[in-house]
């Protein structure tokens, strides 16, 4: 199976965004990454769903959203509206994780769960056979365009072999500093998608990226 890439909006130029989705839908990207943050849970806000139902209106790629905010467990009903194929929760942001990933998969979108830099693998011990994704971020969540966390390729590994282990049919997902260099070694360590803001659309040919990523 060839790398999932899944570029994040994050960094797309919002004066004149039905250009970069454009270039997404011509572009051999799997999905488009969706960040939405609340200034609570991240020291930071992006955008919300008014937004993006022009996002989603116009996106021929699979969503990828990741919520950065407290109580993510809100917003099943926004985020499913999107048509979105993903929803991520930060473990972090969820007390009762359990019940919210049963939630997300009743909807019919696939669950993710996502870890911080400083968690740990394995507080997924117990419920990494329910996850379709897990996403581990590779930057503090917040802000694209960060360096990337170096710890994380020994935690994809770990990652890897909890799923190895359990039989679990999650994917691995890295979210934060992915460029070619980066990629190649989180691939090479087990990660079957890249998120990748920044190396995407400051390139000179985004598209171009997007086809290197995807065949590392
Ligand atoms: C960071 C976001 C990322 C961000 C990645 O909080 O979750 O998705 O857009 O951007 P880069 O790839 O530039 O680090
Ligand atoms: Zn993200």
């Amino acid at each position: 199976m060839s790398t999932i890439v899944s570029p994040s909006l994050l960094s797309a130029n919002f004066g004149n965004l039905e250009k970069d989705l454009n270039m997404i839908n011509r572009s051999e990207c799997d999905w488009l990454h969706i960040d939405v943050m609340d200034g609570v849970f991240v020291p930071n806000i992006s955008f919300g769903f008014p937004v993006l139902k022009y996002v989603s209106d116009l996106c021929e790629k699979k969503l990828d959203v990741h919520l950065m905010i407290v109580q993510p467990e809100k917003f099943i009903r926004e985020v499913q509206a999107l048509n979105a194929y993903t929803m991520n929760v930060h473990y972090e942001a969820c007390p009762h994780l359990h019940r919210v990933v049963q939630q997300i998969k009743e909807t019919g979108m696939k669950a993710g769960v996502t870890l911080n830099p400083a968690t740990p693998v394995c507080v997924l011990n117990d419920i990494i056979s329910d996850l379709d994704f897990v996403m581990l971020m590779s930057v503090n969540p917040g802000f694209g365009g960060q360096k990337f966390i170096e710890h994380t390729v020994d935690k994809v590994k770990d990652l890897k072999s909890l799923i190895e282990r359990t039989d679990s049919k999650a994917l691995i997902e890295i979210d934060g500093g992915v460029n070619r260099e980066t990629g190649k070694r989180l691939v090479q360590a087990g990660a079957d998608i890249l998120v990748a803001g920044n190396a995407v659309f400051k390139a000179e040919s985004p598209e171009a990226e997007i086809s290197y990523l995807k065949n590392l």
